[in-house]
Order: structure tokens, then sequence, then C-alpha cells
């Protein structure tokens, strides 16, 4: 199988969408394997935008995706009312469900949990995957059999009602209501449904290729991200495998996506945080940066190579993307943290104690900026390729690629296809294969 995972490499948002679009039209079908509805990728063509999009020949939601089916269907809608066309959307029938009791969980959480908060995007995320691990999962094939689907509510829902209680809330959730409504979803549902695994494994014996498209970022990942101020899922290259159901040796390339900068929405440490002006400025240039689903104001800091080499590292990126290029145009110094001091140590690795990272002072290194263009400009720079960048530019992200040892596949410059530049094509062709030596029967 030709398999392409892209993976964020920060705390999200670093714009894997805009690149999953740009690889999408070499690409036979597309994706998704883990989060859920906090996940929120825009994608920008002609002069349309979309918070995301069924790509060429079909989409996949695969196992590891919590699904929330009203919004799935709310967005399955707004596409055919836009004109395009969903039939090839897949979803696979052991993906688990999102169900209501989920988001007031999550809200009632987050209440009580005060400094372990991770200020989550209130979807359900974190008490489905709870569900699913702790074997109290509605699964999407279970909307679709009322005799299950009637069991496990019998079986949950008083437990459901003692945990909302426990934990402050007052909902309560009737089983005959519910029953209906999700078994009426499973019915508007079942079109798309299927053994997305067999469905995969298929196109891949075809000849196909897939891309595997990551959510969240490798910095949010529930086992290599900052937990507990991370999400519910695993956000690195290894989880498109599980979460697909294709074993590991179907990825060949993992493309890491690095935003120019850092930003973050939601709590917990950051080190390359910045504050005042230079915060203000890389926030409110090119369109801002607030979440595409909850709409807060991200945080933004300087490039953090500390997070980044470990993102390389668990991951393991052939290939980068680095965005917002235009973004940074006009700071006069851009910043890069390469290490942390924490008092008389420096440290080159990401500490897996959060009070040790919140008390880490980036060590920086300094690239002259370069200038703030016109977006026009930017389009014409994309247009010519890599040498046509500003110099600086081009000497930063080529720092970055020497220091995560992974190939610069794509830069970005702006939000549409066309203000992207493809590295790939100058690259110079793979001698061709030797010819393997006969072998000697014995
Ligand atoms: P994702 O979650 O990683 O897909 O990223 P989001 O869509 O949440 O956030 C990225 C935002 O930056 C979106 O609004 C994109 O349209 C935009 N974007 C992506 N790449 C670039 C770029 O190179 N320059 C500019 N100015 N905007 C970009
Ligand atoms: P994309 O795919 C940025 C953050 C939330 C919160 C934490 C846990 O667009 O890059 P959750 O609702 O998952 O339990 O929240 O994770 N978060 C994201 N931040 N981009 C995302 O997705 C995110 N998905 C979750 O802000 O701090
Ligand atoms: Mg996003």
């Amino acid at each position: 199988m030709n398999g392409t995972v892209v993976i964020g490499a920060q705390f999200g948002d670093e714009g894997k969408g805009k690149i999953v679009d740009v690889l999408a039209e070499e690409s036979d079908l597309v994706v998704r394997f883990n989060g859920g509805a906090n996940a929120g990728h825009t994608v920008q063509v002609g002069s349309e935008q979309f918070a995301f999009r069924l790509l060429p020949s079909g989409i996949m939601i695969g196992n590891g995706v919590v699904v929330d089916p009203a919004q799935l269907l709310e967005e399955i809608d707004g596409l055919r009312k836009r004109g395009y066309a969903v039939e090839n959307l897949r979803l696979s029938d052991r993906a688990h469900v999102v169900m209501p009791w989920h988001k007031v969980i999550d809200e009632l959480e987050e209440k009580v949990k005060e400094g372990m908060a991770a200020a989550t995007t209130k979807r359900g995320i974190g008490p489905a995957f709870e569900d699913k691990v702790g074997r109290w999962g509605i699964r999407v094939a279970d909307l679709l059999d009322p005799v299950v689907l009637r069991k496990k509510l019998e079986s949950l829902l008083p437990v459901k009602h003692r945990i909302i209680l426990a934990l402050g809330g007052s909902d309560v959730f009737v089983l005959e209501r519910i029953f209906n409504q999700y078994g009426e979803f499973g019915g508007r549902l079942k079109a798309f449904v299927a053994d997305t695994s067999v469905v995969i494994d298929q196109a891949g014996k075809n000849g196909k290729s897939v891309l595997f498209e990551g959510a969240q970022g490798t910095h949010l990942c529930v086992d290599h991200g900052i937990y507990p101020y991370g999400t519910s899922s695993n956000c690195v290259a290894g989880a498109a495998a599980v979460g697909a159901g294709v074993g590991p040796r179907a990825i060949d390339r993992v493309i890491g996506v690095v935003k120019g900068f850092t930003s973050r929405v939601g709590a917990g440490p950051f080190p390359t945080e910045l504050d005042g002006k230079e915060a203000e400025y890389l926030r409110e240039r090119g369109g801002g940066e607030y979440g595409t689903v909850t709409r807060r104001p991200r945080r933004v800091g300087w490039l953090d190579l500390v997070m980044l080499r470990m993102s390389a590292r668990v991951n393991g990126f052939t290939d980068l993307a680095v965005t917002k290029v235009d973004v940074l145009g006009g700071v006069e110094t851009v910043h890069a943290a390469f290490a942390y001091e924490h008092y008389d140590n420096e440290l080159h690795e990401f500490p897996a104690n959060m009070r040790v990272l919140a008390e880490c002072n980036p060590v920086y290194e300094e690239f002259d900026g370069w200038e703030d263009l016109p977006p026009e400009e930017w389009r014409r720079i994309a247009a010519n390729g890599f040498d046509a960048l500003p110099a600086k530019a081009q000497k930063y992200l080529r720092w970055i690629e020497k220091e995560l040892a992974a190939k610069l596949a794509f830069v970005s410059v702006g939000r549409a296809r066309e203000e992207t530049i493809d590295l790939r094509k100058a690259r110079p062709p793979s001698p061709p294969k030797k010819a393997a030596k006969a072998s000697r029967r014995r």
C-alpha cells in the first residue's frame, strides 16, 4: 500500500487540513484515524472555506475516531447543500459513538479537575475515550442493532446518572428517547457504515494510495503529549495503523506538519509562549489564531525545537511541511528554542514532569527576520519555488530541516492550495534500484 500519514508536530492547528488538501490530489483515499469533533481542519479552495472537506475519491472515518452522529450528519448535510457529493464517505462500524452524557461529563469534569483541567473543547472526547477503554462504549455497529443498543443503554445509563450526580450535575437521560434518537441516527448513517479496514486493505491491493490524516498534534497525544493537558487519543503516526486497521508496513511516508511558530488552545506549560506585542502580531496576522472549533484565541510563541525533535523521533518523520512562513514576515528577529534551561542544567530532551517543564526557560537561536510581503507576492513566490523565498526565510527553513533530520517537502505561505511550495518536484530522482543478484539454489 502506498500510505502517507500527515501528523501535527506541535499542539494541533499546524495547518494539517491545508497540507492534506494539497496531498489529496494525489491520493485515492483519505482516512481519519484518531480524535473526534475536537479537530477543526480548515481548507481554503478558491474563495470557498471549509471547516473540513470531503476529498476527491473517498474519505473514511476509521475505528480510532470517536464519532458524534449529530455533528457528522450536520457536516454531511452542510456539504450536500453546497453541492458536494458525500456518497463516498465510509464510517467504521467499530468507531465509538459520542453520547450526550459524554459532553455533560466533559463539562463537569473540567470544573472539578482544577489545575488538571486541559480546557477541553467540551465535545465529550475524553469521556467517550474513557468509555471505550473501560468497555462501556457504544459503537457505530450498535446503532444499527436495536437489541444491542437497548441492552447497552439499560446497563450504562443508571451508572452514568450516578457519575453525573457525583460530579455535581443533575442531567437525566430518558432511555426511550436516547434509544429512538440514536437508532434514527444509525438509520441515517447506515449507508456509510462499513468495515473500513477491509475497504482500505482492498484499495491497497488495487494499487491505490492512501492518505492518513492525523488530528490534533504530537504534543496533545495521550502518551507522548503534555499529559494531562492534551487530548485523550494517540496523535502520533503509529496511531494511524491502529485507528485505521492497517499494519504498520502500510505507512511508508510520515509528513510532520510544523507551524513556523507555536500555538496552543488550552491549558498547560508552554516554554516559548509570548505575550504583549509580539504575541498580538503573530495571533492577528494570517486571518488570526483563533480555535477553529471553539473560536478561543490561541496562545502563541516561538518555534520550539526541543518539542519538535521529540515529535520527529516518536513519529519517525520522513518529510516536513512548514506552514505560516508568510505570517512570520515582518518579524525583526525570529527566535527558535533549541534547548531549555532548567536551573543549572541545559535540557535537550522534552521533560515528562510538567512542573519541570513549567520551570524551563528556552535557550534561543536567533534568525534575522524576512520582510512582510503582500499575499500576491507570496503567491508569486509559491509559483516560483523555494529559491524565490526571501533568503532569510530559506535559512530558517533549512535549519529546521537539518535539526529534524527529515526532508522539507512543503513550505506553506498562505491559506490557499496555490500558496504552497512543493519541494519534492525539485528533488533529484532516486537512482534506479540495482537488480538483485540471482540467488543460488542449495
Ligand atoms: P489544522 O487543525 O492543523 O488543520 O489547522 P487549522 O485549520 O485549525 O488552523 C490553521 C489555520 O491556518 C487555518 O485557518 C488555515 O487556513 C491557515 N493556514 C494554513 N497554512 C497557512 C499558511 O501557510 N499561511 C497562512 N497565512 N495561513 C495558513
Ligand atoms: P486539530 O485537529 C488544537 C486541545 C484542547 C484541550 C485539549 C483537550 O484541529 O489540530 P479535548 O476536547 O480533546 O478533550 O481537549 O486538547 N485540542 C486541540 N487543540 N487543535 C486540535 O485539533 C485540538 N483538539 C484538542 O484545546 O486543551
Ligand atoms: Mg485545527
